[in-house]
């Protein structure tokens, strides 16, 4: 978000706008359809029908002036219809938060419980975690919705890869990985919207996966995100940047998706048709609305020039599927852009349907919110001792360990340390009594802080403060540095916490260093020198921080890394550094040394290495070079062995549709197993039938160490060795299961990998295959492989035949299992379309490989015998189109209306 960009006229109509607004704290009285109100009759209000045909009849009572004033955040109430205006922007990333003008502390809830920043919950790998704080969360908004301060649509989570170390933002996502982040998507969504079951699709709030794409970069250098056009392979898309977003709206039902400030390949992503309709609406199925981020179109048109005319954004974003603009500018331009006939009525019916029947999901248009199933929710639901007990957990879950130098004597580390051997410990540096610095951004009021100060003094009996900086900057020569070292010469033991904070890292503040603020790293060595006792070193931050020096310390006895632990982190901290908590958590995303920082350019996107330019590639999956921590290091004040008890050796693809090759009344079919160099094979996951399709994988965790302890199992999948056409990762997460496993025990856990998102791979043109062959599952110090085939086709026949159907056109052949269609006359091979079929039929209505002139011929002539010919040769599946077992066989396909 940011601020709004207001030019005079736009300031005087969101006056306008919000003077219609019914104050916040009367909202709650402001419901629509209230008893005896002007509609109580209008089918809208009906709760009998269908949502989908009340948001339609609501809609189509409208005037176009009326409409268009719903296309915006601050939307405009509509009185004469008994509806009141509706604030869309609240958000939610780790706790209600009053970044958005939705929410508002105070009255009746001076704050909300403050959950640890994601980036650090997401290091806890623990789905149910995620999707607890959801609900913990939904509670409390949905509390302070009936009190008239919160509204029902969240704009949260940012589910953006962190692609960059510099990222400002990267502490606000779930880190680097695409399976982690799409199951964090999910589970916390799920946990927010509370969806009720299918028919009623009922929401308890909505939530809002952003930022719909390739958002990574904030400001760097010259480059910001409001003018930055990031240039994104369509394999770096598939396999990277879409996945969370994929998974939010397909597996988490959410309800609403953001689109960026960016362009993605020259088109801003809020004005890309292909994106919103096309692949969120289109291919996901985004049952939901779809919103700009903060004055996007006003960017791509002001910043961008995008457009040349005001009329022009606007009908370009309502176009491409926006249905709510954050910001003014389709409020005001849209009614131009329509009479000037650049987007329809329809398009802007569209968009308002979108929003309102979301509305009515969250069931505002039912009357008096105090009556539904969520109406008794109030002030007592928030910051409730459980709440905040649970914000503690997730906090402790999320603190990964990730030195812990091994004691002398006795075997076994430094931490945890003995409160009893360690009765003075010095608590130093910039973060020893943070507070508000613990919460990260997007964050609200949080009910009350646990300071690292006040979480050790709990268990020692004498904690001395000494800051050794002034604050985190730590600049300049005047840093109070020498007291720090003094307490640390005094106590038995010392922690300094230490890193960064919204000076260092924030939403439009990208670093250009990973090393520690000014004299951080300098108070550090200097009270490690000095210190009398063992040294921990506690880092909070999103991103990662090169600390080599620290790492490479002896004396320095152990680091913390916490990401931003939320209200009761100082507790947290203290919980892990005394033992009443075994640390678990793992990086959500890799430490590099800052020279990474000179061979990456932020602006450069793409994730796959380039070997000749030296570019090095990102996150773990693509990039080999030396690392300060590698993704998903994590240690453990007890040991960890894997056993495999259970995985298949071998698995067989099924073909969509198709079973035997005998079957003849099969429905259409098709496997498109492409024969590349090498003659390496892989079926289309389009044409593979996917659903149960999984590896179950059983691995028995042993805890061979001394302490009770939770550990996330990480399975990795590596695909065979030459597939991917290029670019498939070294290694990719594909599934984790955390347990907790007690000193001395065994504890079983079940996985399944899905075959195809997991066992897949994006080519260079964003093609999913499933490559045939040896696959490698690895677990730890375990590598399993698991060969996948394809279940046998029947043999090769001749006597194709085509059948019309409908618009389509069926080719039939009995039993050729593969074929090539090339396009027709004088012995013209150019190829338009490639695929091998399986068995009985292929449906050949999907011309889209035909160039555009051939389309139409086919779709627009209805009338006239317009035949195009194709030859089809069939081939061997996999021996390639130069089989010897199989002559080619020639057809004719007369494609007709
Ligand atoms: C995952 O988180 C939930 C919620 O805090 C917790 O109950 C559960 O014990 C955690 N699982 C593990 C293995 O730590
Ligand atoms: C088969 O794969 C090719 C290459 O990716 C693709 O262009 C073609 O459209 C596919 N055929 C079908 C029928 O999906």
């Amino acid at each position: 978000m940011r601020r709004h960009l207001l030019p005079v006229l736009l300031l005087l109509l969101a006056a306008a706008a919000s003077s219609l607004l019914a104050p916040a704290a009367q909202a709650r009285t402001a419901f629509a359809c209230a008893p005896g109100g002007p509609a109580t009759s209008l089918p809208f209000c009906r709760q009998s029908l269908l949502l989908h045909a009340r948001a339609r009849d609501f809609v189509s009572r409208l005037t176009r002036a009326e409409k268009v004033r719903l296309l915006v955040n601050n939307a405009a109430g509509v009185p004469r219809l008994g509806v009141a205006g509706y604030e869309w922007w609240s958000e939610a990333l780790h706790g209600v938060s009053d970044t958005g003008p939705g929410v508002k502390f105070g009255g009746a809830f001076p704050g909300a419980t403050a959950f640890p920043q994601v980036i650090g919950t997401a290091a806890a790998l623990n789905a149910s975690l995620w999707e607890l704080i959801g609900r913990a969360v939904s509670d409390e908004a949905r509390a302070m919705y009936n009190g008239g301060q919160a509204g029902l649509t969240f704009w949260s989570p940012n589910v953006n890869i962190f692609r960059d170390p510099r990222w400002g933002r990267g502490q606000e996502t779930p880190g680097e990985d695409p399976t982690i982040s799409s199951r964090y998507a999910a589970a916390y969504v799920r946990g927010l919207q509370q969806q009720q079951p299918s028919s009623s699709n009922r929401l308890k709030l909505a939530a809002c996966c952003k930022h719909f794409t390739a958002y990574d970069l904030d400001h760097w250098g010259n480059t910001d995100r409001f003018h930055f056009n990031a240039i994104v392979s369509p394999q770096d898309l598939e396999d990277t940047f879409n996945v969370p977003f994929r998974s939010c709206v397909a597996n988490g039902n959410d309800a609403a998706v953001m689109c960026s400030y960016n362009q993605v390949n020259g088109v801003p992503t809020c004005a890309d048709e292909s994106f919103l309709k096309g692949t969120i609406r289109g291919k996901w199925g985004l049952d939901g609305y779809i919103v700009s981020d903060c004055d996007s179109v006003d960017v791509f048109f002001n910043d961008q020039h995008y457009t040349r005319t005001v009329e022009d954004a606007a009908a370009a974003a309502l176009r491409a599927g926006l249905d709510l603009d954050c910001g003014p500018f389709l409020a005001v331009y849209t009614e131009p852009a329509v009479a000037k006939r650049k987007v329809s009525d329809a398009d802007v019916d569209n968009a308002v349907i979108n929003t309102v029947t979301v509305q009515m999901r969250l069931g505002m248009f039912d009357g008096d919110p105090a009556a539904g199933p969520y109406g008794h929710l109030g002030p007592k639901d928030v910051c409730t001792p459980a709440n905040q007990e649970f914000a503690l957990e997730a906090a402790r879950q999320g603190v990964v360990l990730l030195k812990n130098e091994k004691r002398k004597k006795h075997g076994g580390g430094i931490l945890p340390l003995r409160a009893a051997a360690h009765r003075t410990v010095a608590v130093v540096g910039p973060h020893a009594e943070a507070t508000v610095a613990m919460v990260g951004n997007y964050a609200g009021k949080a009910c009350r802080y646990t300071t690292p100060l006040q979480g050790v003094a709990g268990y020692v009996k004498q904690a001395v403060h000494a800051a050794g900086c002034a604050d985190v900057a730590c600049a300049g020569t005047q840093q109070p540095v020498a007291a720090a070292v003094d307490a640390a010469r005094r106590a038995d033991a010392t922690v300094v916490v230490a890193g960064l904070d919204q000076k260092v890292e924030a939403e439009g503040l990208d670093r250009n260093s990973l090393l520690l603020p000014g004299r951080q790293a300098e108070l550090i060595s200097a009270v490690a020198k000095a210190s009398k006792g063992p040294v921990i070193l506690v880092l909070m931050s999103g991103g990662p921080i090169d600390i080599a020096f620290a790492q490479n310390d002896p004396r320095i006895a152990a680091i913390l890394w916490v990401g931003y632990p939320g209200q009761a982190g100082g507790q947290a901290i203290a919980d892990v550094i005394f033992g009443h908590h075994n640390p678990g958590g793992k990086l959500p995303m890799t430490w590099y040394p800052q020279d990474y920082l000179r061979k990456a350019p932020m602006t450069n996107m793409a994730m796959r290495a380039n070997p000749a330019s030296g570019y090095p590639g990102r996150t773990y999956r693509f990039y080999t070079g030396p690392t300060i921590h590698p993704f998903g290091h994590g240690l453990s004040y007890t040991r960890f062995t894997h056993t495999l008890a259970h995985a298949p050796a071998q698995l067989t693809v099924r073909l969509a549709g198709g079973h035997a090759a005998t079957s003849s009344a099969a429905t259409a079919s098709l496997l498109n197993a492409t024969t590349r160099a090498g003659g390496e094979r892989a079926v289309r996951v389009a044409h593979a039938r996917c659903e149960g399709l999984s590896v179950p994988v059983h691995v028995d965790v042993s805890n061979v160490g001394g302490r009770d302890g939770a550990h996330t199992v990480m399975v990795y999948h590596a695909a065979p060795a030459a597939s991917g056409g290029g670019g498939a990762p070294e290694r990719q997460l594909v599934a984790f299961e955390k347990v907790h496993v007690a000193a001395g025990g065994v504890a079983r856990v079940e996985v399944a990998v899905d075959v195809c998102e997991g066992m897949s791979v994006a080519v260079r043109d964003g093609v999913r295959r499933i490559p045939v062959g040896e696959h490698r599952l690895v677990i730890g110090e375990i590598t399993h492989t698991v060969t996948l085939g394809v279940e046998q086709l029947g043999g090769v026949g001749r006597d194709a035949a085509t059948r019309k159907q409908g618009n389509s056109v069926k080719l039939e052949g009995t039993g050729f299992c593969a074929f090539r269609l090339c396009k027709g006359g004088d012995g013209d091979l150019k190829k338009v379309r490639e695929g091998t079929g399986l068995v009985k039929i292929v449906e050949m209505n999907d011309c889209k490989r035909l160039n555009w002139k051939e389309r139409r011929r086919m779709s627009f002539l209805p009338h006239r015998q317009c035949f195009l010919i194709l030859k089809i040769r069939a081939f061997n599946l996999f021996q390639g189109e130069t089989s010897k077992l199989h002559q080619p066989v020639e057809m004719q396909l007369h494609m007709g209306s």
